[in-house]
């Protein structure tokens, strides 16, 4: 059919054609906005599941929702090679200009902008071409300490109370969060912890891949408190149906179960992989009815797509022992396996082997599930190598 016309959306944070299984989610977050903005305790929430299964997406949702309850919103990526202030500062510093336009000046909003001064400051946080331009003088000793533990729990305080002020609520998102340090953790969780003890109208929403919850506890043990953690898992096979059917349908196109069945079976439901059997279905289809020979095609299309991209990108950044460890993971089936298991495989002992683990943990390609267990971050990454290791 007319790959012009096709609704399916594989990418990365693409909006899909139909959200599925995610209403609950949703509607917690709806909550948790509504019970902040009116200055009730709320626990931030951090989005955890593995990759493709629809956070970034959920995210946006959720910053949609927040200004639409009238928010003053940021969402940002946190960056392997990018640290935390440099991320934020230029985003506090849109939302307290923001909080600072209006027909009366508001002296908590010239306070928040003083101590992102002071902020940025203490921590010399260099912003590139981004000059912080604030034409104002810095609240000298808060948030100037130059140690981000302190620092940020100010800022965040003064921020906080200048959207109280303004009769308003933030909403900071990040996304990637297991790629903040330990202190960057750290200090954010102090942050917010912070922010629930007075009660301000500021919400954290994260997303993160499975190791984020391990982070978050090493950083401060009463995290815990502090962060719901709903698990993003894969759909289930009525959701995963729902996905595939309710775009075909707008457009008069019908799946035949066998066709559902059969890419369930591949996808394992998966958003991500939904997605792209639904887009090859579609280009693959002479006509507007996707059965099971269509699928059988468009199978062998879809891995042919996934492991010439998203499979083999990730694959390529890693070293050559990082490769060998997640080979001989793959030799053991789709996992989690035990960390012994793997070393037994490369004929080494566990300690020699355990800086790979632990590079490749931080590089977000597998990640810990219970202790000494190790799984692939990517659904279905197994087999791709085991494809890769017979051709
Ligand atoms: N609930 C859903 N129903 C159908 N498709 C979905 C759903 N959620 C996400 N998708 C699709 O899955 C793909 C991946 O979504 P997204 O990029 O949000 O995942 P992610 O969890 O952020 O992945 P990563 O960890 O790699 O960043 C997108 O193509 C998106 O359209
Ligand atoms: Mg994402």
């Amino acid at each position: 059919m007319d790959p012009a016309l096709n609704p399916y959306a594989p990418g990365a944070g693409t909006q899909p054609p139909e959200l599925t299984g995610r209403a609950n989610l949703l509607e917690a977050a709806r909550i948790a906005l509504t019970r902040t903005r009116n200055g009730l305790s709320t626990k931030s929430f951090i989005l955890v599941g593995l990759r493709g299964v629809g956070k970034t997406v959920l995210l946006n949702r959720v910053e949609d929702q927040a200004r639409e309850a009238g928010y003053l919103t940021s969402l940002i990526e946190a960056h392997e090679e990018k640290s935390l202030p440099a991320l934020l500062l230029p985003e506090l510093r849109r939302i307290l200009l923001n909080l600072d336009r209006g027909e009366k000046v508001e002296a908590a909003v010239k306070r928040g902008i003083r101590v992102l001064k002071s902020f940025t400051k203490g921590l010399k946080v260099t912003l590139g071409e981004v000059e912080i331009g604030l034409d104002i003088d810095p609240e000298v000793g808060v948030a100037d300490s130059g140690d981000l533990e302190a620092d940020l729990p100010a800022l965040f305080l003064a921020l906080g109370e200048a959207a109280r002020a303004r009769k308003t609520a933030v909403a900071i998102i990040i996304d990637e969060l297991q790629y903040l340090s330990e202190s960057e953790f750290s200090a954010l969780i102090m942050a917010l912890h912070k922010i629930a003890q007075k009660g301000l109208p500021l919400l954290l929403v994260g997303a993160g891949l499975p190791q984020v919850v391990g982070l978050a506890g090493r950083s401060k043990s009463y995290a815990e408190r502090l962060f719901d953690y709903p698990e993003i898992g894969p759909l289930s096979p009525a959701d995963a149906r729902l996905a595939l059917v309710e775009p075909a349908e707008r457009a008069g196109v019908v799946f035949q179960q066998k066709a559902i069945d059969a890419i369930y079976a591949q996808t394992q439901g998966y958003p991500y992989f939904l997605q792209e059997w639904g887009y090859q279905a579609w280009n693959l289809a002479p006509t507007p009815k996707i059965d099971a020979a269509v699928v059988a095609r468009t199978t062998e299309a879809s891995l042919g797509r996934l492991d010439a991209g998203f499979f083999r990108v990730r694959f390529d950044r890693l070293t050559p022992r990082e490769k060998d460890y997640m080979r001989a993971m793959a030799s053991l089936g789709a996992g989690p396996h035990r960390s012994g298991e793997i070393a037994d495989k490369l004929k080494a002992p566990v300690r020699s082997v355990a800086p790979v683990r632990s590079s490749l943990i931080s590089k977000g390609m597998i990640y810990s599930p219970a202790h000494g267990d190790t799984g692939f971050t990517v659904p279905l990454f197994d087999a791709y190598l085991r494809r890769m290791m017979r051709s």
